[in-house]
């Protein structure tokens, strides 16, 4: 089977795990490693401080505490997103609002924005959705506008770039995730980005039980949303090689996109020209003109050993989001067609040129079998 995604681990990470072990720095509130892989991978970011947490979701619903967002507050989501997006807002009480995505980045489609903005919202959390960014630029004019927040949700855009500035430094805030089939992985992990001191301060006091002066005394409720010591040391490892695994990414997403345009049925992802897509997953969508429905077509390919994913069950769809008091009902018919229609192929840096053509070669017979 070509897997969806196997992660990369070298020596090099194995080292530097034994190492942490070594110098007994295996929990998350003392060590060289944590302070080291945050600014390490801040910097990367253009941005000045790091704070690790255990995972994407972590970052996220600490993210949006330490912005202050709770009860009463609504914050406007990428529809077209993993549910750690919407829980971020649900599990510090506030409602997600949808904002449905665009056809060609399936980023949210930031011409929706602003006519879903009430005196409640509070912050906008766009998705660099399967690599590609969102245009940070117009999103930061929208929340100037209308003074609010931005958290950007980068769990699978590492290295992306808005007109040649790396995401998760564009906004007050950037989540990131280090999960297995991240661009870079610590396991599981996570991490937020900002060049705010005073939320850098409220992140790292939050992540770490609020502990308060003197200690033990607490005035808020924390989390421990720590990393540990282990987990630092190997994605210190990974960051030294960000940069070929973003090229890995891109080269396979060439190789797709030759062999794949001229499939008329596909319609394949886009890099538009202010952006660098790091294609976390090399996504399709099945046209409206295919005679063919995708899950057989996904079960076929899965008989003839290549792995896939659908695209996500948009946020407007989700039934605990329906229940939450507050709930907005908001159409979101691009996104409800990604979540149809789309799914994702191999694309770790291991897919080589034989793997592509033969997924090319296998969509072709399905689709002319089924025509
Ligand atoms: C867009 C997005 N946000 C958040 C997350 C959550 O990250 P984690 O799995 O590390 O909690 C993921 C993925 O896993 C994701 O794809």
């Amino acid at each position: 089977m070509i897997p969806v995604f196997e992660p990369e681990i070298g020596e090099k990470e194995i080292e530097l795990v034994i190492d942490a072990l070594r110098k007994g720095e295996i929990s998350g509130s003392f060590g060289e490693y944590i302070p080291r892989f945050e600014a390490e991978f801040a910097k990367f970011c253009g941005a000045t401080h790091g704070i690790a947490v255990t995972s994407g979701t972590t970052a996220l619903e600490v993210a949006v505490a330490a912005a202050g967002i709770g009860a009463g507050d609504e914050v406007l989501i990428s529809s077209c997103t993993n549910i750690a997006t919407a829980l971020a807002v649900y599990r510090n009480n506030a409602v997600s609002v949808p904002v449905d995505s665009e056809a060609t980045t399936w980023n949210l489609d930031l011409d929706l924005v602003e006519e879903l903005i009430t005196p409640k919202t509070k912050a906008i959390l766009p998705v660099h959705i399967y690599g590609h960014p969102v245009d940070m630029d117009r999103v930061n004019a929208i929340a100037k506008k209308h003074n609010l927040v931005v958290i950007e949700d980068a769990a699978e855009a590492h290295g992306a770039e808005v007109r040649g500035k790396r995401v998760g430094g564009l906004s007050d805030m950037g989540c990131f995730s280090f999960y297995a089939n991240k661009i870079i992985t610590t396991g599981e992990g996570g991490m937020v980005v900002t060049s705010d001191d005073k939320l850098a301060k409220q992140l790292r006091l939050l992540r770490n039980l609020a502990f308060g002066q003197p200690r033990f005394y607490h005035e808020v409720p924390g989390y421990n949303f720590r990393m540990t010591g282990m987990q630092a040391a190997f994605g210190l490892g990974q960051l030294a090689k960000i940069d070929r695994f973003i090229e890995d990414r891109r080269r396979v997403a060439r190789m797709y996109n030759d062999k794949l345009a001229s499939i008329t049925e596909l319609q394949l992802p886009v890099e538009l020209p202010w952006a660098k897509n790091v294609y976390w997953m090399y996504a399709v969508v099945l046209r409206p003109t295919a005679k063919v429905r995708r899950d057989p077509m996904l079960d076929f390919l899965r008989k003839d050993g290549i792995d896939t994913r659908t695209m996500f069950c948009p946020m407007n769809m989700q039934p605990f989001l329906k229940k939450q008091a507050g709930y907005r009902e908001i159409a979101c018919p691009v996104a409800e067609n990604l979540w149809e229609n789309g799914f994702y192929l191999p694309s770790s840096s291991s897919v080589t040129e034989a793997d592509v053509s033969k997924i090319a070669d296998a969509i072709k017979r399905y689709l002319a079998a089924n025509r």
